[in-house]
């Protein structure tokens, strides 16, 4: 093994607290994040780091691998999660550097939301894009708990139904971001035969999307059996490389979004530029990661079936959408 290499990290100056968990230990500074586990440390850029745990924390580890970057991230096993360092990297693994370590969902979930609440600085939004949020950086300066805290929306059926989540509007605090403000803001009119009042519901998607205040955050809007329409909007970077463990599919709706394909040890595969209207399926065996150069609408249609896992083991589904 290499050798270890440790940066002093003074907390007495920058006042941000050390956290641990198992052999894995987190500091922060004015500028960076450092990772230490038996094997080594690694050290991200703050605004990088902090952005990526907020999805890792928001979305409970989403569907796999959640990778901060190439070389730090989480694959979850719905349940119990690993925490790993360069295990999804080749060189890594051949100089014998990549570690990885269990725990219980529950532990981990609790220390990432501890580090966020201690290390996101008053006015630094990581939902946020770049241009709409003040700056990660400096010494400890108060908290953003109201922000970090956000749920996101998850219909039970749809969006608007009765009881369910509720329709964006200004009144409940959703106005039309920046670049959209050209979107139609007109609702449908819903005429439903007796008997099927509450049954039947329509909603104009886009103006609902236009009103997003949070970039690279799906919601939920729609459900049917395991069928889950999640559309979000993008801006800037996706701040984690998702490797999905099932495959997935993006209906890019407005704008334009550059996708780096790589494989599960960090090889670059493929770029994939979707223009509106461009519909993809991205295999369970691979990360993705986007990038969107003006703010636009994904949606993102996954599989949210618990026994998927378990049907691609034994073969009865495959890891990609098609097989040719
Ligand atoms: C994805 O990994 O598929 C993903 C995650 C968040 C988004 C869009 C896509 O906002
Ligand atoms: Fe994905």
């Amino acid at each position: 093994m290499t050798s270890v290499i440790k940066a002093t990290v003074d907390n007495s100056v920058s006042g941000y607290q050390t956290f641990t968990v198992g052999t894995f230990s987190f500091n922060r500074d004015e500028y960076f994040a450092y990772i230490n586990c038996p094997n080594g440390e690694y050290v991200m850029s703050i605004d990088d780091f902090l952005r990526a745990l907020m999805r890792d924390v928001a979305w409970g580890f989403f569907y796999g691998t959640v990778a901060f970057d190439d070389v730090f991230g989480t694959i979850n096993h719905y349940g119990n999660v690993d925490m790993y360092m360069g295990a999804q990297h080749q060189d890594w693994i051949v100089s014998e550097r990549a570690y990885t370590e269990n725990f219980k969902s529950d532990v981990l979930m609790g220390v990432f939301k501890s580090i966020l609440s201690d290390w996101v600085n008053e006015g630094f939004d990581p939902f946020a894009a770049p241009q709409e949020t003040g700056l990660a950086w400096g010494r400890k300066n108060g908290n953003e708990d109201a922000l970090i805290d956000r749920q996101r929306e998850v219909a039970k059926r749809m969006v608007g139904m009765p009881g369910d989540a509720p329709l964006r509007s200004d009144e409940n605090g959703y106005s039309v971001n920046r670049a959209f403000a050209d979107v139609d803001q007109e609702q449908p009119i819903i005429e439903a035969m007796p008997g099927f009042e509450g049954e039947l519901s329509a909603f104009n998607f886009f103006g609902y999307l236009s009103r997003s205040d949070v970039t690279w955050n799906p919601s939920v809007v729609s459900v049917v059996r395991q069928s889950l329409f999640c559309p979000t909007t993008e801006e800037y970077i996706l701040p984690i490389d998702h490797g999905n463990d099932r495959c997935e599919w993006f209906l890019q709706m407005s704008d334009e979004i550059i996708w780096d394909i790589k494989d599960k040890e960090s090889h670059p595969i493929a770029t994939v530029t979707m223009r509106a209207g461009d519909v993809s399926a991205m295999p369970g065996d691979i990360r993705h990661q986007g990038q969107s150069p003006k703010r636009s609408m994904l949606l993102v249609w996954e599989n949210g079936s618990p026994e998927i896992l378990e049907m691609i083991r034994n073969g009865t589904v495959p890891m990609v959408p098609v097989e040719f």
